[in-house]
C-alpha cells in the first residue's frame, strides 16, 4: 500500500497534488511519501515479530537520501552500507555506528579504517584475503573488528541476471564448500572477532523458495561450524524481498517472509540481521515527469518525456517495468512508446504499452521509483542531477536539489598545456 492516489482527478502524494510540486520545483523530480516509508518500515518490522533477537539494517544503496535515512534511523533501523560514502551518509543521518553493517566485495583499506574508527557494528567479509587485511589493520590500530563471513550458497534467486548474487559464479562471498575452513582460520586472527555468517542471494525476488533454500543451507553451515568449536552468534540474512511493479501483481508479503524466517531459524539460537532495501523504499516514491511532445511512430506514437535513462536507469539496465500513469487522467487510453530525450535507443521506458492518454505538457509519473531510482541517476548528455522531494501530509520539502549542468561544468578544467 502507498499514499499516491487520485483525488478529484489529480494524483496526490499524501495530501499534496503533484502539479504543485512540479510547478514549484520543475521536472523531472522524485517524490517520496513519508507516510509510505514509515508504513513499510513498520510492516517489515512487524512481519518479523516471530524473531525475538534481531537487527534491521536498511540497505542504503536503495535510497541513500539523507532525509530517508533520518526517517529510518528514527524508526530504529540501522544501515547496510557498501562504501565510505554510504557510511558517512548513515552517520550523518544519525544512525548509531553500532547499527551499521559494512558489506561489499571491494572495501579499501581507507574505508575499513574509517569503519573501525567510527566503531561500526559489523563488517561483512567477502573473502579470506579481505578478512586477513581487516584483522591486520584492526590489530595495528588497537581495535577488534566485529565481522561476519559472507557465504555464496550457490542458490538461484530466480531474478534478473544482473541483480542475482548467490550463484557460485557470482563475485559475492566465499564458496559454500570452503566457508567452514575460512571461518576457522579467520576466527584465530587477532584483531578480528568473527561472530557469524551473512548471505544475500539477489534482489527483487518474486518467491520465498530460493530464500528458504539459502537460509536452510546457511543453518547447516552454522551448525557444522559450531560443531567444529567456533562460535556463531549472528546470522545476517540480507535483503532481496521483491515488490510489485505492475498494478495487480502479488508478491510475498513481509508477514509471509517473516513467518518463513521464524520457522526456518527457530532453533538457531543466533541474533538475526536483515538488510532490506527495495521493500522499504520501492513503492514509497514516484518519478514525476512532463511530456515534452508526442511524435508519430511507425507502429505507435512516441511519448517523449523530460525524464530519461540518466534519471531512472532501471528500464535501460534491467528491462525493468515501471507503471506510467497520468497525473490528471482524462479517462482515455492510448498505446505508445515512452522515451526520454537522450540520444540512444536504450533511453526507452516502454514500447507499445497501453497507458493513460497524454499530450504535450501533461504530467505523468513512473511508479515504484523510490528504490534504485535517484541513487542510480547521473548526468549523461549533460543533463541536470534530478532533484528529490519528500511529502508529509500537506507539507513537502526539497530533500535533494537539482544540480545544474553549470555546477558540474565548474568542476572541470582545461589544462593550460592544451591551449
Ligand atoms: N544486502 C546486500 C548485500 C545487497 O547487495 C543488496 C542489494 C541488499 C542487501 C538490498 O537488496 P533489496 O532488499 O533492495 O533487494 N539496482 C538494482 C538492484 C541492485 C541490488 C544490489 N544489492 C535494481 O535497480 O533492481
Amino acid at each position: 500500500m502507498d499514499h499516491f492516489e487520485l483525488r478529484n482527478g489529480v494524483l496526490h502524494a499524501e495530501d499534496v497534488p503533484l502539479p504543485a510540486i512540479a510547478d514549484a520545483v520543475g521536472s523531472p523530480v522524485y517524490v517520496y511519501s513519508r507516510a509510505t516509508l514509515t508504513r513499510h518500515a513498520r510492516v517489515f518490522r512487524e512481519g518479523l515479530a516471530g524473531v525475538a533477537d534481531k537487527h534491521i539494517a536498511f540497505a542504503v544503496k536503495s535510497n541513500p537520501n539523507l532525509a530517508v535515512l533520518r526517517l529510518l534511523a528514527r524508526e530504529g533501523f540501522g544501515a547496510d552500507v557498501v562504501s565510505g560514502g554510504e557510511l558517512e551518509r548513515a552517520l550523518a543521518a544519525g544512525m548509531p555506528a553500532a547499527g551499521i553493517v559494512f558489506s561489499g566485495v571491494g572495501k579499501t583499506q581507507a574505508e575499513m579504517a574509517r569503519g573501525l574508527e567510527a566503531g561500526i557494528g559489523q563488517f561483512n567479509i567477502e573473502s579470506e584475503e579481505e578478512g586477513i587485511e581487516l584483522a591486520q589493520l584492526a590489530a595495528a590500530k588497537g581495535f577488534t573488528a566485529q565481522a561476519a563471513l559472507r557465504v555464496n550458497p550457490d542458490v538461484d534467486a530466480g531474478t534478473h541476471g544482473k541483480i542475482s548474487t548467490g550463484k557460485a559464479e557470482n563475485k559475492f562471498g566465499v564458496p559454500y564448500d570452503r566457508a567452514g575452513e575460512i571461518y576457522a582460520r579467520l576466527a584465530a586472527l587477532p584483531g578480528l572477532q568473527i561472530r557469524g555468517l551473512a548471505v544475500h542471494i539477489g534482489s527483487q525476488l518474486a518467491s520465498l523458495a530460493p530464500l528458504e533454500a539459502a537460509f536452510g543451507r546457511m543453518g547447516d553451515l552454522m551448525r557444522s561450524i559450531r560443531a567444529g568449536g567456533d562460535a556463531v552468534t549472528h546470522m545476517d540474512l540480507g535483503g532481496g524481498v521483491g515488490v510489485p511493479y505492475k498494478a495487480g501483481e502479488v508478491f510475498p508479503s513481509p508477514a509471509e517472509y517473516g513467518a518463513m524466517v521464524a520457522r526456518v531459524t527457530a532453533d538457531w539460537g543466533a541474533k538475526l540481521m536483515f538488510e532490506p532495501g527495495r521493500v522499504i523504499t520501492g513503492n514509497s516514491g514516484v518519478l514525476v515527469t512532463r511530456v515534452i511532445r508526442v511524435k508519430p511512430g511507425v507502429v505507435a506514437p512516441f511519448v517523449v518525456v523530460d525524464a530519461a535513462m540518466n534519471d531512472l536507469a532501471r528500464p535501460a539496465m534491467y528491462d525493468a517495468w515501471h507503471d506510467f500513469v497520468a497525473v490528471e487522467p482524462n479517462g482515455a487510453r492510448m498505446v505508445a512508446n515512452i522515451v526520454g530525450p537522450i540520444c540512444e535507443s536504450s533511453d526507452t521506458f516502454a514500447m507499445g504499452r497501453e497507458i493513460d492518454a497524454v499530450g504535450p505538457s501533461d504530467l505523468a509519473v513512473f511508479r515504484t521509483a523510490g528504490a534504485y531510482g535517484a541513487t542510480m541517476a547521473n548526468t549523461y548528455n549533460s543533463r541536470p542531477m534530478v532533484p528529490e522531494v519528500m511529502v508529509d501530509g500537506d507539507k513537502w520539502a526539497i530533500v535533494a536539489d537539482r544540480i545544474d549542468p553549470a555546477v558540474i561544468l565548474s568542476a572541470e578544467r582545461v589544462p593550460e598545456w592544451l591551449d
